[in-house]
Order: structure tokens, then sequence, then C-alpha cells
């Protein structure tokens, strides 16, 4: 099962930092998920636009200015992370799952993709792109048409065929709260890969083991893939 280490290592640094990333390399997580916002003509890894959610800072995190922002603790004083660093950080020794989390990151995100790929060597099979926003995917997937893309869910579709419409989706990403072996199987015979979020409990990850998912999201990386591989077989 694959385990990626949901906003970095954040069950035991500060979530969307270079240091839970840093974190989640030392624990060798083979994959990382981050959250990314648009700040004018930069991407930042960051959760929420308010920025009180996960930080020191206050207000819209696009009515900041930089000097604003360099004084910005996103805990323990790590800033926050400009997407770049991450893909320099993260090159050669992981895989990405890029959460876009605002409406408007395609214009900034692709340039930036292109350097990561001629510049730092990434594959586009090493950074899966999801959403909640299934429309800027769509807009992603048609000019990037070879780019993974994985679609963010937090319900139950009555139908999962009608939602993914002309979509070619690699990845289906559901809430753990509410996946069920129905969903599961319906999603990996239509060929998606299954990841669920965020599971960090026990109970929680013997569900989705026995649900047969392909993947996991976790704040702790390294407890959490210790814990199925002593007691799923
Ligand atoms: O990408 C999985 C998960 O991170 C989606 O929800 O709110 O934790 O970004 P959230
Ligand atoms: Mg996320």
């Amino acid at each position: 099962m694959k385990i990626f280490a949901h906003r970095g290592a954040s069950g035991e640094a500060p979530e969307n930092t270079l240091a839970a990333f840093r974190l989640a390399l030392d624990q060798g997580c083979e994959a990382i998920e981050l959250d990314l916002q648009r700040w004018h003509d930069d991407i930042l890894v960051l959760h929420d636009r308010w920025l009180h959610h996960s930080t020191s800072g206050q207000g819209l995190l696009e009515n900041q200015s930089s000097d604003a922002l360099a004084q910005v603790d996103a805990g323990d004083g790590q800033p926050i992370p400009r997407l770049w660093e991450v893909l320099e950080l993260c090159a050669g020794r992981c895989q990405l799952n890029l959460e876009l989390k605002a409406h408007d990151l395609l214009p900034v995100l692709l340039p930036l993709l292109d350097r990561a790929v001629t510049e730092l060597g990434w594959q586009p099979e090493d950074l899966l792109i999801s959403s909640f926003h299934h429309r800027q995917l769509a807009a992603f997937q048609a000019m990037k048409p070879d780019w993974p893309i994985g679609l963010l869910i937090s319900h139950i579709p009555l139908e999962l065929a009608p939602m993914l419409g002309p979509l070619k989706v690699f990845s289906l990403h559901l809430d753990c709260a509410f996946v069920d072996r129905a969903l599961v199987e319906e999603a990996q015979r239509l060929g998606l890969k299954v990841y669920s979020y965020t599971a960090d409990e026990p109970e929680d990850l013997h569900r989705l083991a026995l649900l047969g998912v392909d993947g996991i999201f976790t704040n702790y990386p390294a407890r959490s893939r210790e814990w199925l591989l002593s007691h799923i077989t």
C-alpha cells in the first residue's frame, strides 16, 4: 500500500513546511502530499488561504506583502515554503501529490511544472496533481494530457462513471470516513487507484487495508507504515 505523508510528516512537524517534508524524507517516505495556494506570480505551500489557520499570520494570503510573508511563522520558526523549494528538496527522492487548493493556479503552475521537468529532472508520473476542483483538473488535463490527475471527493457519488465524465483519471482520493467496499471496487473496476485520507489511527488503517485501497494519506507516515507492516499480512 502506498503511503503519502499528508502535508509532510505533519503529525510530528509543522504541516506543509520544509521541516515536515524533510522529516518525511528522513523516514523513507515514497510519497508526500502538499497543498498549493497562489500568491501573485508564485505558488506557496499552504492549506488554507487564510493565514491564521496554520501560521502566525493574519488575513488572506493574497493580500500579504512579501515583507509581511517573510515574518510569518508556519510553526517552529518555519516559513511558508514556495512550491519550487519543495520540488528542489524532493527531486529524485520521492513522489509528490500536489493538491490544488485554489481556483486560479494553472497559469503559474504550468510553467513551474515545465521547469521542474527540465531543470530538476522530475517525471510527470512522479507528480500527481489532485483537487476537489474537478473543472480545474479538466483544464489541466487539456493542457497536460500525459500527466496523472487525482480526483478528490469528500462525498459518495450516486454513480462514479458519470462523475468522471471525459476525464482520464489516474486516482480517486476518498474521505476515509465514507469510503466503503462498493466504491473501492467500482473505482478499481474502472481502472483507478484508490487513495484515502486521512488515516492515522489503527482502526482506520485496519479498515482501509481490509477494503483494499491502494494507498493512504497519513500525518504519521513512519508510525502508520510500521503499524501496517506489523498488523497486515
Ligand atoms: O489530499 C488529501 C487531503 O489532503 C484532502 O483534504 O483538507 O487535508 O487538504 P485536506
Ligand atoms: Mg491536502
